[in-house]
C-alpha cells in the first residue's frame, strides 16, 4: 500500500478500510507521508466526507499515534470538557475549580489561542509565574492531591493530530466535520477523563456557523467518544456574540475571577455553572435541582474561588492573586451608539479585534498583550439611547486597525432582536 493510494481511494469517494486508515496515520506519525499528500488527504475528506465508522477509526489510529496519559493511581471519576472554540469564553476557568471543590476530579489539557478565538493557557498565564508545561507526572499528581490541574498538552500527545492540525490550518481543510471530530476526540481519548462534556460552538464567531452543522459534529464525537467506552456529554451553545462581558486575557480572567467571588452573574456563569451540573449530575447521578445547588453553594462558600487559588499555586503561580485584579491597557477608547435602537454584535469581529490589539496570534509562537482588550458595555439585544457607550476598547497604541474592527462589531437596530437561547441542544452521557 502506498500513501498515494489512500489519497487516490477517498478522492474517488471510497470508504476507507481499517488498514488503509492506520497505515496513513502511522505515515503521517514517522514522517513517510508528505506534507502536500496530508493536505490532499485532508482535502479529499473534506469534499468526500467519511462514514462515522472512518472517523471512528482515524480517531483511534491517532491516538495510537503518541502516549495515552497515564491514569493517576487515586480512585474515583475523572471528568474533562472541551470547547470547540470562541470569544470570551472562560468557561474552564470556573468550571475547573468549581468541580474540583466538590470532590470531582478535573483533569484539563488545554490550548492556546489562534485566530480570533482566546485559549485557557495564555488566559492562565496572566498569573504570575504559573506554568502550563506540566510534566504527564506532575499533571497526574497535582490532579490527585489538589483535585485539578490545567496544563497543555506534551509533544507526544496525538503527534499525527499535531502535524495534521498544521497543515489543515494552512490548506483551508479546518472546516470538515469528521477531521474536527478525530482531531478533538483523539486528543480527549488520549487523555484519562471518564466523562467528557463537549461544548460545540455555533455562530459567527465559532467553526460550525450554523446550529445543524454544530448539532451534527457534536453527535459524530459523542458516538466516537460512546464507541470508545467514555460517558461524552454534548452541548451545542451559542457564539454568535461573546460569551462573557469581557475580551481579552487579562479582561477575561479578571471576569472569571469576579463570578467565582460571586460578584457577577452573566451568560458566562450562566454556562459554566450549567456544565459543572451537567457533570456533578452524570458522576453522580443527583437530580438537576440538587446539582446547580451544589454549583452554587461552592461558588457562594469561597470553596471555589479557595481552590482556584490551590491550583494556581500548584502550578508555579500566585494564589493570592485571585483575591485581586489584573491590570488592563491604559489607552481607552469608547465605542458609541451611532442611534437609538437594540444592539447586535458579531462575535467574530471582537475576536479579530482583540487579536489586532495585540492580544491574539496570526501564527503559533507569536508573543501576545495580556492587558489589551474589550470590555462590553451593552449585551446583544440590548435596548440603547444614540451616544450610549457599547463597548470599551483597551489599547496600548498603535491601535487603529483594532478599533476599527471593533467598531464595525456593532450596529443598532431600529427592530427589537430575537436573542438566541444560550444552550440549542444538549445529548449524550449514556454509558456505552
Ligand atoms: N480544535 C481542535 O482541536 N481541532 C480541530 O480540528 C478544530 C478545533
Amino acid at each position: 500500500m502506498r500513501v498515494y493510494d489512500v489519497i487516490d481511494a477517498k478522492k474517488r469517494g471510497e470508504t476507507l478500510g481499517e488498514e488503509e486508515i492506520a497505515f496513513f496515520v502511522r505515515e503521517i506519525a514517522n514522517g513517510g507521508a508528505q506534507d502536500c499528500q496530508i493536505a490532499a488527504f485532508c482535502m479529499a475528506v473534506l469534499l468526500n466526507g467519511m462514514t462515522d465508522e472512518e472517523c471512528f477509526l482515524l480517531t483511534r489510529e491517532m491516538v495510537k499515534s503518541g502516549d495515552a496519559a497515564p491514569r493517576p493511581r487515586a480512585e474515583g471519576v475523572y471528568a474533562d470538557k472541551h470547547s470547540t472554540g470562541g470569544v470570551s469564553d472562560s468557561t474552564t476557568l470556573i468550571l475547573v475549580p468549581v468541580l474540583a471543590s466538590l470532590g470531582v476530579k478535573c483533569a484539563k489539557y488545554s490550548g492556546r489561542g489562534l485566530a480570533h478565538t482566546g485559549g485557557t493557557l495564555d488566559k492562565l498565564e496572566s498569573f504570575t509565574g504559573l506554568r502550563v508545561d506540566l510534566s504527564p507526572e506532575e499533571f497526574e499528581r497535582q490532579v490527585e492531591e489538589v483535585g485539578g490541574a490545567v496544563s497543555g498538552q506534551t509533544e507526544k500527545t496525538v503527534p499525527a493530530d499535531k502535524r495534521m492540525y498544521a497543515v489543515r490550518d494552512v490548506t483551508a481543510t479546518v472546516d470538515s466535520i469528521p477531521l474536527i471530530a478525530a482531531s478533538v476526540m483523539s486528543k480527549k481519548l488520549a487523555s484519562f477523563a471518564d466523562v467528557i462534556l463537549l461544548d460545540v460552538k455555533y455562530g459567527d464567531g465559532a467553526f460550525m456557523k450554523t446550529a445543524r452543522e454544530a448539532e451534527r459534529l457534536a453527535r459524530l464525537m459523542v458516538s466516537i467518544g460512546k464507541s470508545a467506552g467514555r460517558r461524552t456529554l454534548a452541548a451545542v451553545t451559542d457564539m454568535n456574540a461573546p460569551l462573557g462581558d469581557n475580551i481579552g486575557c487579562n479582561a477575561e480572567v479578571n471576569e472569571a475571577l469576579q463570578i467565582l467571588r460571586g460578584e457577577k452573574q452573566n451568560r458566562l456563569s450562566e454556562l459554566s455553572f450549567f456544565h459543572a451540573a451537567k457533570i456533578v449530575q452524570a458522576i453522580s447521578g443527583c437530580g438537576k435541582e440538587e446539582a446547580f445547588a451544589a454549583v452554587r453553594e461552592s461558588v457562594a462558600s469561597g470553596a471555589a474561588l479557595r481552590k482556584l487559588a490551590e491550583i494556581v499555586s500548584a502550578q508555579g503561580g500566585d494564589g493570592k492573586e485571585v483575591y485581586g485584579a489584573f491590570p488592563l491597557a491604559e489607552g481607552r477608547h469608547i465605542i458609541r451608539a451611532a442611534e437609538e435602537g437594540y444592539v447586535q454584535m458579531s462575535a467574530l469581529a471582537l475576536g479579530r479585534a482583540c487579536a489586532a490589539l495585540g492580544g491574539g496570534r496570526a501564527r503559533e509562537g507569536d508573543t501576545i498583550d495580556h492587558t489589551v482588550g474589550i470590555l462590553l458595555k451593552k449585551r446583544e439585544g440590548s435596548p440603547v439611547q444614540k451616544g450610549e457607550p457599547l463597548a470599551e476598547v483597551c489599547h496600548n497604541g498603535n491601535a487603529e486597525e483594532g478599533i476599527a474592527l471593533a467598531e464595525s462589531a456593532f450596529c443598532v437596530s431600529d427592530k427589537k432582536i430575537k436573542c438566541r437561547p444560550l444552550v440549542y441542544a444538549f445529548f449524550g452521557g449514556e454509558r456505552r
